[in-house]
Parts: C-alpha cells; sequence; structure tokens
C-alpha cells in the first residue's frame, strides 16, 4: 500500500541538488535588496515588495545582523530513517502499533536531529493576504507553527511556547481565540498513546534555537522578514492571526532558545490523501450562536439516520474522540481528518490539540455531549478507561510516569494531571447512567479492532 511513499521520497532526494541551487540563487537575490526609504519599502532584486514599514525596519536590522548567510546542512536519505517507518506503518486501525519501537526512535530524532530547514506550513501559507496582522502589537498571538525539516528528510511541526503550563486561561475567554500550547500537544499525544488509541502523530518536546534553527537556515524571505531583536537582545519573531487581525504577537528566545513542540508529519497529501469533515458536534464559531446539538437533547437521533454515521464505527470514532477532547478540556475540534485510503471505517486522526489543557479546574461537561446524547461507547474504550480508574493504573500516575520521557518534562502541572482522574470519574459516571437506563448491551458496543487492541498492553 505504501510503496509509493518510499518511491516518492527517492525521488524528492534526488531534486535536492536543484532546490538547493536554487536557493543559492535566492540567497543572492535577498543579499541584493533594497530599503527604499523615500518609498518606505523593501524590495529583492526581483522586484517583489511585501512588507509594512515597522516590519521592515526589523527585517533590515536583522538582516544586518544575521548578515543573511543562509547555513547549509547536509542531508541523507536513509530508508530505515524512523520517520519513514512511522510513515510505513501507518494502518486501517491505528498510526502505529502498540509494539511499534521506531515511534520512540522518531520521538528520539526529533528531539536531537540537526533542523535544516524552516517555513510556514502550507496552511498558514495559503492564509496569506487574509488579513493584514502588520498593525497593532498586542498580546494576544493565536497562531504560530512552522514546519521544520530534519537531517533526514524528516518533517515536523514546531509549535512556539505562548503560555506559561502554571497559567489558566482566562475564563471570559472564547474557545476559539485561546492560545495554542506546546504543550498540550505533547500531553495529548502522551494521553492518546495511554488510552491505547494511537491516532494522534508522535509529539515531542523541544528546546529550539530561534537564531541556529529557524533564521538562519530558512529559505522563506518572509519569515526572515518576521524576526527581530527584543530590547532585551532576545531574537524574537511574529505570528500571523487566523480569526481576528491586529493581533499580531511575537514570541522570542531567551536569548535564542524556544521551548515548543515538535509533531511528526503525516505522510503528504499527494500520497495519502486526507479529507476533513465537519464534526457533527461542532460548536458555533461566534459569539451568540448556538448549534442543534446544545438545544436539542434528541439530536444523536438524527445524527445516527445520516450516513457515515448510520452504519458501521464511525460514530463510535466520534464518541472516542470526544472523550478524549474532554479529558483534555479542548473544545475546539471543529473538523476530524481520516485517510481515505482506509474507508469509511478507518481511525479518525486526533491532530491539533494545542487549545487542550487550558483550564484544569473546571470540567467543560458540553465536550462529552456526543457520549451523553448518544449513550453509546466501544466495549475496548471503556475496557481501558475503567483499568485507568483501578488505583494501580491510575491515568495521572501512568500520564505523569509517561511525560516523565519529555525533555520539557514536567510537561503539565499536578492541577493537570488530578484533572484527568477527575473526567475520567465523570465519563465512567456518564456510561454508568446510560447503562442504568438502557442496559448494557445497548450501550457497550463491541467493535471489530477490538482483540487487537485489548491484548496490547500500554507502555
Ligand atoms: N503532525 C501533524 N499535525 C498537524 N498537521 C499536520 C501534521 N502533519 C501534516 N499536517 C498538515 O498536513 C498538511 C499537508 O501536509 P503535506 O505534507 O502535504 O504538506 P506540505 O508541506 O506541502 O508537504 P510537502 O511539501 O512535503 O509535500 C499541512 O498543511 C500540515 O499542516
Ligand atoms: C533572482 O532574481 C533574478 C532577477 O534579478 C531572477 O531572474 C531570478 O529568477 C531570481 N531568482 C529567484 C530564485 O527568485
Ligand atoms: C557579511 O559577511 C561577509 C563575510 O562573511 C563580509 O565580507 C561582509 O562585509 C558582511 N556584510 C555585512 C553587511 O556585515
Ligand atoms: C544559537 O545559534 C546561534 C547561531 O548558530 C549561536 O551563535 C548560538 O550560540 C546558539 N545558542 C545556543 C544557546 O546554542
Ligand atoms: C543589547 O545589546 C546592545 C549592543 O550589543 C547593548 O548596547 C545593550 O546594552 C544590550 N541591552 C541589554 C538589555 O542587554
Amino acid at each position: 500500500l505504501w510503496n509509493q511513499i518510499v518511491l516518492f521520497y527517492i525521488l524528492k532526494s534526488l531534486h535536492v541538488q536543484t532546490l538547493t541551487l536554487m536557493f543559492k540563487e535566492k540567497q543572492k537575490n535577498i543579499s541584493e535588496s533594497k530599503y527604499d526609504i523615500k518609498r518606505d519599502q523593501v524590495c529583492s532584486a526581483s522586484s517583489r515588495c511585501l512588507l509594512s514599514y515597522r516590519l521592515k525596519k526589523f527585517y533590515i536590522e536583522a538582516a544586518a545582523a544575521s548578515n543573511i548567510t543562509i547555513t547549509d546542512h547536509p542531508v541523507t536519505f536513509d530508508p530505515e530513517a524512523s520517520w519513514l517507518q512511522f510513515h510505513l506503518g501507518i494502518s486501517r486501525y491505528a498510526l502505529y502499533s502498540g509494539e511499534d519501537g521506531s515511534i520512540d526512535r522518531l520521538l528520539r530524532d526529533m528531539q536531537t536531529a540537526t533542523v535544516i530547514s524552516a517555513d510556514f506550513t502550507q496552511d498558514e501559507k495559503a492564509l496569506k493576504g487574509a488579513c493584514d496582522c502588520s498593525q497593532v502589537v498586542k498580546p494576544s498571538g493565536l497562531h504560530l507553527k512552522l514546519a521544520l525539516k530534519l537531517q533526514d528528510f524528516g518533517k515536523a511541526m514546531f509549535k512556539p511556547m505562548r503560555q506559561e503550563r502554571h497559567e489558566e486561561t482566562p475564563e471570559n475567554f472564547f474557545y476559539f481565540v485561546d492560545f495554542q500550547r506546546h504543550n498540550a500537544e505533547i500531553a495529548a499525544f502522551h494521553l492518546d498513546r495511554v488510552l491505547d488509541f494511537r491516532r494522534v502523530p508522535p509529539v515531542t518536546g523541544r528546546f529550539i534555537n530561534v537564531t541556529g534553527e529557524i533564521l538562519d537556515i530558512t529559505h522563506n524571505e518572509e519569515l526572515r522578514s518576521v524576526f527581530f531583536t527584543s530590547p532585551a537582545n532576545n531574537t524574537c519573531f511574529f505570528a500571523k492571526c487566523l480569526y481576528v487581525c491586529k493581533s499580531e504577537y511575537a514570541v522570542c528566545g531567551h536569548p535564542d532558545l524556544l521551548e515548543g513542540s515538535m509533531s511528526a508529519y503525516l505522510p503528504g497529501l499527494s500520497i495519502a490523501p486526507r479529507i476533513s469533515i465537519p464534526n457533527p458536534w461542532i460548536r458555533a464559531y461566534s459569539f451568540t450562536g448556538r448549534e442543534e446539538w446544545e438545544v436539542n437533547p434528541l439530536y444523536c437521533d438524527n445524527v445516527k439516520k445520516l450516513y457515515p454515521y448510520n452504519s458501521g464505527n464511525r460514530l463510535l470514532n466520534i464518541i472516542d474522540m470526544a472523550i478524549f477532547d474532554f479529558l483534555t478540556g479542548n473544545m475546539d475540534r471543529h473538523h476530524y481528518e481520516i485517510f481515505t485510503k482506509f474507508g469509511d471505517d478507518g481511525f479518525l486522526l486526533h491532530v491539533d490539540n494545542a487549545r487542550g489543557f487550558g483550564r484544569h479546574s473546571h470540567d467543560e461537561m458540553s465536550i462529552l455531549a456526543p457520549l451523553t446524547q448518544c449513550c453509546m461507547i466501544k466495549r475496548s474504550t471503556l475496557f481501558r478507561l475503567k483499568l485507568l480508574a483501578q488505583s494501580e493504573y491510575r491515568l495521572s500516575d501512568v500520564m505523569r510516569e509517561s511525560l516523565s520521557r519529555d525533555p520539557l518534562t514536567p510537561v503539565l502541572t499536578e492541577d493537570h494531571l488530578q484533572a484527568l482522574d477527575r473526567r475520567l470519574g465523570q465519563v465512567l459516571r456518564t456510561v454508568g447512567k446510560c447503562v442504568k437506563k438502557l442496559g448494557e448491551p445497548q450501550v457497550v458496543i463491541t467493535d471489530f479492532v477490538e482483540s487487537s487492541r485489548v491484548t496490547t498492553s500500554h507502555r
């Protein structure tokens, strides 16, 4: 099934030389850039004038400071590379198998491998021009992630730290303007593995040198242009915004080290297409709106009649996802993704978990609506949850142990770990109520992957 992947990357490695030549050319063009004081513009030799005044000023300073020498690191293509093994191991049931040692290897590689280039992510580029973020600087930066390419051709999505671990999201924040948290991204991967779902791409924490591992190696002029040196002499760069404009906010190294999360890239869309499907329990992304599920307690009956929720495992998969999001407190699951190759019963990807773990003192029961309203759960999921509620395997203990292996440990504060136990109790109580009302055969559903899941123990 995945033979194409190998072929694709071999072809890609042949292109490296051509690319390097192109980058050299581009580098020349950058160094020929001119700052036109009269017109307040920076224009490259190829006459692309992009930047606002303030950013231009930073650009000039940053450019002078770094003297625009792009560091070129050698790249090697290794068919045994851990990220490639990860791609090849993806199945219809999960992103990796319970026994797969290459995942730990992948985590180590993402922690240590030399970063050879940095760029905005594809979806960030797609937003280009969607809003003008060049006006006000205020502390509500929303959206900042970079694609980092590693020495072995692996790719990771980097999300820098935006919020201290002990800070709680203010009560009055709407979920869609909340911060993205790098530690939530890391913790979500561990939680997903502990739950034996294996639907979150591997994530590790890492200190990134903003100067040496982003600014000096990026071939993207625009990314270079958002770098500047802060009054405290730290190297910083700006974010772009998604929903709310005029809110642009810098992140800074200390003086150039910045902690963040590294999430392993999934196989490219061209070789392993995915589709993004609106969550039937989507929230209204406005200040006043209400969705039908919020007002109609019988909403699930409607969903059950609709394709693809009317057969197979899809609805049970949605309920798994709701339980996962409830445990992390993530209210932002507006869409979910599946690989098209595996058809309707393939697993749901749980990517983008950075909006979880915002508030430990509050359990957002509405996230659990799919479970509460449908009163169904996979037998394998329930089995796992019950196990993690026992004192020998307490969820918070297993999580603490699992997270202690991350370079950024402690990834979660004790308060967040305790909240996991409390929320797990809420889930089990909800299932208990359903069983009482409808009887176990109605509520606890045997799913077809059970046999392969129950036997694998967590690590
Ligand atoms: N681990 C991940 N977490 C979140 N999003 C991811 C992850 N891996 C991939 N994506 C998203 O999938 C999208 C498409 O990936 P794809 O690899 O096709 O993009 P790409 O950068 O054009 O890659 P390439 O240039 O190597 O083909 C990207 O926008 C990226 O944001
Ligand atoms: C660099 O600029 C020259 C024109 O001065 C242009 O022909 C060339 O395509 C540019 N190269 C890149 C990579 O932009
Ligand atoms: C940039 O570096 C080169 C050599 O590394 C040096 O000759 C040149 O003067 C430097 N330019 C600036 C603007 O510092
Ligand atoms: C970060 O990278 C820069 C440029 O490569 C280097 O000068 C600096 O010493 C590095 N900082 C740390 C803490 O490694
Ligand atoms: C930052 O660096 C400049 C020049 O190197 C120096 O003059 C200034 O005092 C430094 N500022 C701080 C806050 O360290």
